[in-house]
């Protein structure tokens, strides 16, 4: 189980931190909290007692552990280290390496990856001191998770408003994971497409792009340079991704076309449109007509085409959706479409498919189909990226003998 320490800081962000720490207890880890005398004025240590279950330190002289000296244990037990909220006043004291309360003593004797989340009236976050404090911070290998324009507190509109949870989240988990991926290029497809027949309406289909989402999140995390090739959906992107965004199944095939060759894993987790209607209409087309009928052509097939130009080093991964004989059709396009994985989706149990968090899927790899229970994306993400390298792996191992 891996050790986040949590400083939180004297702003009034610092609430905040509880719903992180929830969140961080729930992904698993082990949250040790520290907190300045001035955060509790903010918001009560029982709280994070309470979600935590170790006592939260306040002061420097504080001994929980009489054995060992507090802020050295801590800090040597830290896995990563975040301070969320970070006060102007606070970054002040990192950056130039003061000591002189229990977080920053702890945070300088910490040796872990460190995060640090700034949270602040807009004045103070641009004044130049701090952003000076900022720079330094950067420059000793603190990583700075910059905060968003918004409504503040204090009723000024401006930056400083402390970034999303899910987006710290994110990155309290990449600092955390193994480079399992690093040094490999990894593409995926994700979401719908389209398919445009006048300039207001176009065929389309309620792909949320969420398990595509998930695994680029993941693969960034485990280390992976990641290209996203993105039809319309509604998520934020995951942080440190190349994003492609398209729309159409042509403008898909494109920019895949554009990048798989610089890839050594690609993923298509798109729900592309088989068909396209023949004409884009310039106007609006108009309601005179009781019926109308639309001519569609076939799209390109853009996993037939990766899995034609399949370079020998790559491995091609494909994701199937069936209404019925699922595991019997994805086999056969696995084979079809010269794929080295194929992840086939239990469209119509409950907790599988498009549009929520869970997936209930089955993983082809050759004669063998491997069927999991119902879990998070991003669980299902793991397994598929970990399954991925060992068939990278064993490729590169092949081709060396
Ligand atoms: C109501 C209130 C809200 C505050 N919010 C912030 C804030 O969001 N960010 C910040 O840098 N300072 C904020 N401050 C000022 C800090 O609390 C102050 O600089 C304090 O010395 C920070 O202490 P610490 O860094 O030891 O926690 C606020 C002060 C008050 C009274």
């Amino acid at each position: 189980m891996k050790t986040i320490v949590l400083g939180i800081s004297g702003g009034i962000a610092a609430y905040k931190s509880a719903q992180l720490t929830s969140e961080l207890i729930k992904k698993g880890y082990d949250v040790e909290v520290i907190m300045t005398q001035n955060a509790t004025q903010f918001i009560s240590p029982l709280t994070f007692e309470t979600l935590t279950k170790h006592p939260v330190l306040t002061h420097t002289f504080q001994s929980i552990h009489p054995e060992s000296v507090e802020h050295i244990r801590i800090a040597k037990r830290a896995d990563v280290f975040v301070i969320v909220p970070a006060t102007a006043n606070c970054i002040a004291k990192i950056a130039h390496g003061l000591a002189d309360d229990m977080l920053s003593t702890t945070f300088l004797a910490a040796q872990c990856p460190k995060i640090i989340c700034p949270a602040m009236n807009t004045a103070m976050y641009q004044n130049p001191i701090t952003q000076h404090n900022l720079q330094l911070c950067a420059s000793y290998g603190i990583q700075i998770i910059k905060p968003q324009q918004g409504l503040l507190a204090c009723g000024d509109n401006g930056e400083g408003k402390l970034a999303d949870i899910d987006h710290i989240l994110q990155h309290i988990e990449a600092a955390c994971t193994p480079s399992l991926l690093d040094g490999l290029s990894i593409m995926i497809s994700a979401g719908p497409t389209q398919e445009a027949f006048d300039p207001v309406r176009f065929l389309s289909n309620p792909s949320s792009g969420k398990m595509g989402y998930a695994l680029a999140k993941v693969a960034q995390q485990l280390g992976a340079k990641v290209t996203l090739v993105s039809g319309p959906v509604q998520l934020p992107p995951p942080i440190n991704v190349l994003l492609k965004q398209v729309k159409s199944a042509q403008e898909m095939f494109d920019t895949i076309k554009q990048h798989y060759k610089d890839q050594d894993i690609i993923i298509k987790a798109a729900a592309v449109s088989d068909y396209r209607p023949t004409t884009i209409h310039d106007e609006k087309i108009k309601k005179t007509e009781d019926k109308l009928s639309l001519t569609l052509v076939k799209n390109p097939d853009i996993l037939a085409y990766l899995g034609e130009h399949k370079l020998p080093h790559q491995i091609l991964c494909g994701f199937a959706m069936e209404s019925e004989d699922l595991l019997t059709n994805a086999k056969e396009k696995m084979i079809r479409k010269n794929c080295d994985m194929l992840v086939a989706n239990h469209l119509k149990m409950e907790g599988a498919g498009f549009q929520g968090d869970t997936n209930i899927a089955s993983i082809l790899q050759g004669e063998k189909i491997e069927s999991f229970e119902k879990m998070t994306k991003e669980e299902l993400a793991h397994i598929i990226l970990h399954k991925l390298y060992t068939l990278y792996k064993g490729k590169e191992e092949k081709s060396i003998c």
